[in-house]
């Protein structure tokens, strides 16, 4: 029997695009543990990297119960998971992590556009929400940068497709994503797994030059992005001689937030209150400098 076409739900998922538009989005930066202690941390480099997309940022603090956690998915307009060095599969981090995935999955099936963004643990982090299996091959990526070997997808992607072409162009033959992970999703365990395969898009591949592993993606269909390589460090992150500075480099720093915050634009929830969004922004606390014995210039302690 025919279907006549009109009555086939063309839209299964929100994407619109509307005159509608949040000029004050909060996006939450989700903190985590500090080795062997009893507190919590979050790199400046990722609030600063929102900030100057025209993003403010909202702690996202490890511990919180479940219902504090919805109140909070409920104020702001997406999240980002920062790379760090905790369990994808048992820590604070993990906790919340997939307790805003859940929302997030539940709120963008509804038509409430919510993203979320993964930056290298939170890539790592995401791969695992998603397939529900720990899938990471070791590789050797731990303090290099490398150009991205696009995929053919890239250009019908919506990550890159703001993207200036000559900033293309470098990015597809100069380092200027910076590696700090030993671990990898392989391509060939993308390929392999119906879950991974069906759920996220390939925009970018790199190699260690053994393993062909999986750099950039975005969910087809929600708005969840993820880069096993840090966007933010080119801008802020000083303490490490392989991190790019060209202008180059610090133009994918602002590019990559800009597409992010622009994501977060589309989402409309908010607080109940200003004194609340007061309380919860991250200008309640001060960062200190590290740069002396860290991989990071700042930090917010927590
Ligand atoms: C989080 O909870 C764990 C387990 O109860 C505890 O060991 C840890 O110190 C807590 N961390 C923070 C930052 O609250
Ligand atoms: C990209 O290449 C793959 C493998 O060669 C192919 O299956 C896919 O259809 C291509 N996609 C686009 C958008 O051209
Ligand atoms: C960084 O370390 C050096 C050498 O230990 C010290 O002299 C300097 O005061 C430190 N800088 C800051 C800002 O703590």
């Amino acid at each position: 029997m025919m279907v006549p076409l009109f009555l086939v739900p063309l839209l299964c998922f929100p994407f619109y695009s509307s005159a509608k538009r949040n000029d004050r989005p909060v996006v939450g930066v989700l903190a985590q543990e500090v080795y062997s202690s009893q507190s919590s941390y979050i790199a400046a480099s990722y609030v600063k990297f929102l900030e100057a997309a025209g993003a403010r940022v909202v702690p996202v603090m490890i511990n919180q119960t479940l219902e504090e956690y919805q109140t909070l998915f409920n104020s702001i307009n997406g999240i980002l998971y920062p790379g760090g060095g905790v369990s994808i599969i048992s820590s604070g981090y993990e906790r919340a992590a997939k307790i805003f995935y859940d929302l997030a999955i539940e709120a963008n099936k509804r038509g409430d556009y919510f993203p979320v963004w993964g930056t290298c643990l939170g890539f790592e982090q995401l791969m695992y929400l998603t397939s529900g299996k720990s899938l990471l091959t070791h590789t050797d990526t731990s303090g290099v940068s490398l150009p991205l070997d696009f995929t053919n997808e890239t250009s019908n992607s919506r990550m890159f497709k703001g993207f200036p072409v000559d900033l293309m162009k470098d990015l597809a033959s100069e380092p200027l994503t910076e590696n700090s992970h030993t671990w990898s999703l392989a391509s060939l365990t993308y390929n392999t797994n119906e879950d991974l395969k069906t759920f996220y898009k390939v925009l970018s591949t790199n190699t260690d030059g053994e393993t062909q592993f999986v750099s950039t993606v975005e969910a087809y269909e929600y708005p969840i992005y993820a880069t096993q390589w840090h966007p933010e460090k080119n801008a802020f992150e000083w303490t490490r001689p392989y991190i790019p500075h060209t202008p180059s480099a610090i133009r994918t720093t602002f590019y990559m937030a800009e597409f992010f915050v622009s994501e977060a634009r589309k989402n409309f929830h908010s607080f109940a209150s200003e004194e609340g969004e007061n309380k919860a922004l991250i200008y309640n606390y001060n960062p200190v400098y590290t740069g002396n014995h860290s991989a990071f210039e700042q930090i917010y302690l927590f």
